[in-house]
């Protein structure tokens, strides 16, 4: 008999969206903050077409137990974009790593990513950095970006051959600008190394914990978003107001949509020009709907 090689377990990926959102308020006060609006879509829609983009299907959405519902009825199970949703109540804000905890029967031992609902990433080529870092079969990829107030972010430090060295959570001294993004990409070990990360001072578990641990071992990739890129977080109103300019700028200028899960599942063919079509027209008159139901147009001219 012969032995074929088991195929690598394909990576899942899992969008946390849970918290106050008290930094938001009062705007958080009835409503989610991953669904208050990033110009002309709900704010979660961004980092689910980041995951997406990377070329994840399987997909867990973790919320509170007062949000979820919301959640459901914006998303689905995933059909409308070719792909499957699972939801999971964080019952309380107890920090990123608790997620993996959360999804552990799920996850049954596959490699997993992680995106914030609040973060924002644009860069040209990211779905080549993304594949990558879903492929590499060891350790964890982590995305850095320069930013002039590193002390609220994760920070990473480097050498002078430019290998990570350290990585703290909001240090008061930060020894490099390079913060750490809201997208993480990890091995089928993560569940075991979740385990291991103890509550910090502020009572929770600290992702930045869980990706040193992997840079310990020497094997935490840390990918820098050079200066072509954009990163952000829309977690206080300013950066709110931020993002959605930068989306309206680009989409505007370019007539290209940023961040939108049906314009991805489409270009990954995980649905139709027809299933595109449809889906445009359930936006109605939109700018939204109009650009979405043009490319399934012009593709099927195309063909
Ligand atoms: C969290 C992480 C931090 C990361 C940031 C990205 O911070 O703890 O390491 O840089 O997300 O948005 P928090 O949003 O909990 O302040």
């Amino acid at each position: 008999m012969i032995h074929k090689p088991s195929a690598p377990t394909p990576m899942k990926g899992i969008l946390l969206a849970g918290g106050s959102g008290t930094r938001l308020y009062p705007m958080t006060l009835a409503a989610s903050k991953q669904l208050l609006p990033v110009y002309d879509k709900p704010m979660v829609y961004y980092p689910l077409s980041t995951l997406m983009l990377a070329g994840i299907k399987d997909i867990m959405i973790i919320s509170t137990p007062l949000d979820l519902p919301q959640f459901k009825r914006l998303l689905g199970d995933g059909s409308q974009f070719g792909v499957n949703f699972e939801y999971r109540v964080q019952p309380t804000p107890d920090g990123i790593p608790q997620a993996f905890l959360i999804a552990e029967d799920w996850l049954q031992g596959s490699p997993c990513a992680l995106a914030l609902g609040d973060n924002l990433i644009f860069a040209d080529h990211l779905g080549v950095s993304l594949h990558k870092a879903a492929a590499r079969p060891q350790g964890a990829t982590v995305f850095a970006y320069q930013v002039r107030d590193p002390e609220r972010y994760g920070v990473v430090s480097f050498d002078e051959t430019d290998r990570a060295l350290e990585i703290v959570e909001k240090p008061t001294n930060p020894q490099s600008n390079w913060a750490v993004t809201g997208l993480y990409f990890y091995d089928n070990r993560v569940l075991d190394f979740a385990k291991q990360v103890k509550p910090s001072a502020r009572g929770e578990l600290e992702i930045t914990d869980l990706n040193r641990l992997y840079l310990e071992e020497g094997n935490l990739q840390v990918e820098r978003l050079g200066r072509g890129c954009a990163w952000l977080d829309a977690g206080i109103p300013d950066s709110l107001l931020e993002a959605s300019q930068f989306v309206h700028t680009i989409q505007a200028r370019q007539g290209m949509l940023v961040g939108s899960p049906a314009e991805v599942a489409f270009r990954m063919g995980y649905i139709s020009a027809d299933h595109l079509k449809d889906h445009a027209k359930r936006m109605g008159k939109t700018e939204l709907g109009r650009i979405l139901f043009d490319l399934a147009s012009a593709e099927e001219k195309d063909n």
